[in-house]
């Protein structure tokens, strides 16, 4: 029954570092099997995904790749819950979730899920605090709980001191980094990043990619992350490589790099000024 192609694939992952590699006992967070989704536009059949089979364990970082209209997205809405398969069978950290209904499935999204978009969806008058605990009433937590995630999380993406500000005063590399800490507060099984570096320059998708990879090891954050840079794929410990809207090459990365360690050798700026690539000069208080 399930997909040759995908079975082929063995998602046990094999790596030369230590690091980010589920160890073999790890409980599947993600188990598709032959997943299909149709698209009814009028009369056209859009067939955005052709039988995917796809076990993510705790702890992977996975980065999602293919040409435009591979069906990525696609896919991420249906790991999100944000849409259903049209068939086959999908478990989210142990529940099947392949057939539940809208509230049913909002409330997974709230308990399992965080999401970074490619256009941070930061609410603008609102100060990064805000926007960090605004999942957090949704899912009921209380006042007390809410605000002390939300300085952690601020913190744990390097950003505490700067829970006031607004959007507007942060770079769009701290502003990615805010839409970051909003998606663990909830403490979800998984965070999903469609083209999380989409609007950013290169230096600060590599800051960007620093903090997923901080939190995949330091925390054991299973994350799935789509880009269509390779130089950005380097960085996960698996690449799942879409191509009509079928899995066409699973594998590990090879000598993963350590966004960290690349960032060091990038000249020095300012972190306020992580939007612009040109040589600046540190501004002191004068
Ligand atoms: N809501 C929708 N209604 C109809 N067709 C859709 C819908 N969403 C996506 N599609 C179609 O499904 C296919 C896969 O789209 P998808 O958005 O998943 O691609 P993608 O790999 O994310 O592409 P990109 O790299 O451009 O973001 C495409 O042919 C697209 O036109
Ligand atoms: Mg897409």
């Amino acid at each position: 029954m399930m997909d040759t192609e995908a079975e082929a694939t063995s998602p046990v992952v094999q790596s030369q570092t230590d690091v980010n590699v589920p160890s073999a006992s790890a409980r599947p967070v993600i188990q598709m099997e032959n997943i299909h989704k149709i698209y009814q536009m009028g009369d056209v059949e859009v067939h955005a995904l052709r039988g995917i089979s796809l076990t993510v364990k705790k702890g992977e970082f996975v980065a999602i790749m293919g040409t435009s209209g591979s069906g990525k997205s696609t896919m991420m809405n249906i790991i999100g819950c944000l849409d259903q398969p049209t068939k086959g069978t999908y478990f989210l950290d142990g529940e099947d979730v392949s057939q539940l209904t809208k509230d049913d499935r909002a409330d997974i999204r709230n308990r399992k899920i965080g999401f970074v978009f490619q256009g941070f969806n930061l609410l603008s008058r609102t100060s990064a605090h805000e926007n960090v605990e605004l999942p957090m009433l949704y899912a009921n937590v209380n006042a007390v709980e809410r605000s002390k995630r939300t300085m952690e999380a601020l913190a744990a993406v390097g950003l505490a001191g700067r829970e006031e500000s607004n959007p507007n005063q942060l770079s769009g590399g701290q502003q990615q980094r805010v839409a970051i800490a909003r998606s663990l507060v909830n403490q979800p099984a998984i965070i999903l990043a469609d083209e999380p570096t989409g609007n950013l320059d290169s230096r600060t998708s590599i800051d960007v990619m620093a903090i997923f990879q901080k939190l995949n090891r330091e925390k054991g954050i299973t994350l799935i992350v789509v880009t269509h840079e390779p130089d950005i794929a380097r960085f996960a410990g698996r690449v799942v490589f879409f191509k009509d809207g079928k899995i066409r090459k699973d594998y590990p990365v090879e000598n993963q790099m350590d966004a960290a360690e690349v960032l060091k050798g990038l000249p020095e700026i300012t972190d306020d000024d992580d939007n612009d690539d040109s040589d600046l000069i540190e501004t002191e208080a004068v």
